[in-house]
């Protein structure tokens, strides 16, 4: 079974996005940068690696999935292709017009099911807080980019879900200059 992760951004507060969707607060300059631009380069939207002269490898992840509203910010600057060099899976329960493709599910955690069961490298759930709180039981690893600062309101980490614990076990962290932190856990139990 190949392994889900949702690789995200965050506040303190377990915000990812401001209450209007952006994260402009989140520092994009810091020692952080070389590890997400080197070893996410997967995760890398397909103009920015062509600007930053990087290639995506496909070694970490060849799929993504992400919901409705992570999609359209993309969309509304003309780019109906964000991740080119992976297989885009875009969840909504609209009907939706998408470029060939890429594909749109109804119902994400099916897909993921299915997905997983396929030979392949990993798959990136990319967000945003309300998809990853509909599939959050089909998150194998949680890579959190934990940014210095505290949002007081936004998008949550995971939306619309009821209070209900699930152990994460630590399995990584690395602390940089730039205040930044990256978290890595595995979902307790994982590979026993
Ligand atoms: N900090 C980061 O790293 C990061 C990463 C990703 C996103 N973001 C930000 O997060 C914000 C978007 O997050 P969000 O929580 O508002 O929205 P979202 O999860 O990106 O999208 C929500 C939409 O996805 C579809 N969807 C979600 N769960 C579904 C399910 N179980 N079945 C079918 N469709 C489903 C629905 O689309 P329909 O309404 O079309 O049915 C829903 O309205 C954006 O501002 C984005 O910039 C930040």
């Amino acid at each position: 079974m190949r392994e889900v992760t949702y690789y995200v951004a965050t506040s303190l507060d377990g915000r990812i996005a401001d209450p209007e969707g952006g994260f402009d607060a989140f520092p994009m300059e810091g020692d952080h940068m070389q590890v997400l631009m080197h070893e996410y380069t997967d995760t890398i939207p397909t103009h920015l690696l062509q600007r930053f002269g990087l290639t995506a490898t496909r070694s970490r992840f060849d799929t993504v999935l992400m919901g409705w509203e992570t999609y359209t910010p993309a969309l509304k600057e003309g780019i109906d292709s964000p991740y080119q060099h992976l297989r885009q899976v875009i969840a909504s329960r609209q009907e939706r017009e998408v470029p060939d493709g890429l594909e749109v599910t109804a119902d994400p955690v099916r897909r993921l099911r299915e997905l997983k069961a396929e030979p392949g490298q990993g798959i990136w759930v990319a967000g945003g807080g309300r998809l990853a709180g509909s599939v959050l039981d089909e998150i194998d690893r949680l890579v959190l980019k934990i940014n210095p600062i505290v949002l007081g309101a936004g998008i949550p980490l995971f939306g619309g879900i009821e209070y209900s614990p699930r152990t994460f076990t630590r399995v990584g962290w690395r602390a940089f200059e730039s205040g930044t932190v990256i978290a890595e856990y595995e979902r307790a139990g994982a590979g026993s």
